[in-house]
């Protein structure tokens, strides 16, 4: 459910504003500082006839992996930056995906799996270094978690705590960051750890670079309350 300030519009506009100068140049120079997404990617389970949804898609360079680890998959993707869009789109027709992809111009915060991609939900949703860009992701985290099916997972890769990094590179990698509006969100893990332990799914996470990344995983009970 997304917040009573929040604007889709908005999104739409200061990640255009962002992404569509640097569209071009993001792979070749996020690959250096966006750390774990492979390892996240090449960990998704997806069996042909899985749905995958990954929120926050980009370029689509995690959704042309995933294409080519996992044949039979849907590969959708939603994104706010049109240009990001336009561009994922692209490629994924070029490398020849366009039959089993389905892109949406959207936000995290208002999904709607039947309207956006025809499915009533998915059996994988992925967010590779979206969360922290999103000023307050709880509402996306939440609206993530309503769109998996039972037995369904959520898979995160995002920047971590860095609490184990010297400290003066810490603070300089959070002051960096933060000239982009992108911050370590602490509520995120909160928020799993706490549905976990009241039995609503299953946690598990992974530290990459002494904390500068976290990989984290929530799966659902196979049958609600179960
Ligand atoms: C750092 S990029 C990561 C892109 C891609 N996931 C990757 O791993 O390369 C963050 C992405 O999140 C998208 N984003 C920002 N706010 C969003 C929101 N509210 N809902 C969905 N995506 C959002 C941005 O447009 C951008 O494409």
């Amino acid at each position: 459910m997304a917040t009573r300030s929040f604007d889709p519009a908005l999104v739409h506009a200061r990640m255009d504003r962002m992404y569509r100068p640097q569209r071009f140049v993001y792979d070749a120079t996020r690959k250096f500082y966006l750390l774990g997404r492979d390892r996240l990617v090449d960990s998704i389970p997806a069996r042909a006839g899985d749905r995958l949804l990954e929120i926050g898609c980009g370029t689509g360079r995690n959704l042309l992996r995933l294409g080519r680890r996992c044949p039979g998959v849907l590969l959708c993707g939603v994104e706010p930056a049109r240009s990001m869009l336009e561009l994922s789109a692209r490629r994924l027709a070029r490398r020849g995906f366009a039959g089993r992809t389905r892109l949406a111009w959207g936000t995290a915060e208002t999904l709607d799996p039947l309207a956006q991609f025809g499915v009533e939900a998915f059996d994988h949703v992925l967010a590779s270094y979206c969360l922290s860009i999103i000023p307050e992701p709880l509402p996306a985290l939440e609206r993530a978690l309503a769109v998996l099916a039972p037995g369904g997972s959520l898979h995160l890769v995002d920047f971590g705590p860095m609490d184990r990094l010297p400290p003066p590179a810490a603070r300089a990698m959070r002051a960096w960051l933060a000239r982009f509006g992108v911050a370590h969100e602490p509520d995120v893990r909160a928020e799993l750890e706490r549905r976990a332990a009241a039995g609503a799914g299953k946690l598990e996470t992974v530290e990459i670079g002494r904390g500068y990344a976290e990989l984290l995983r929530f799966t659902l009970p196979a049958r609600p309350g179960g």
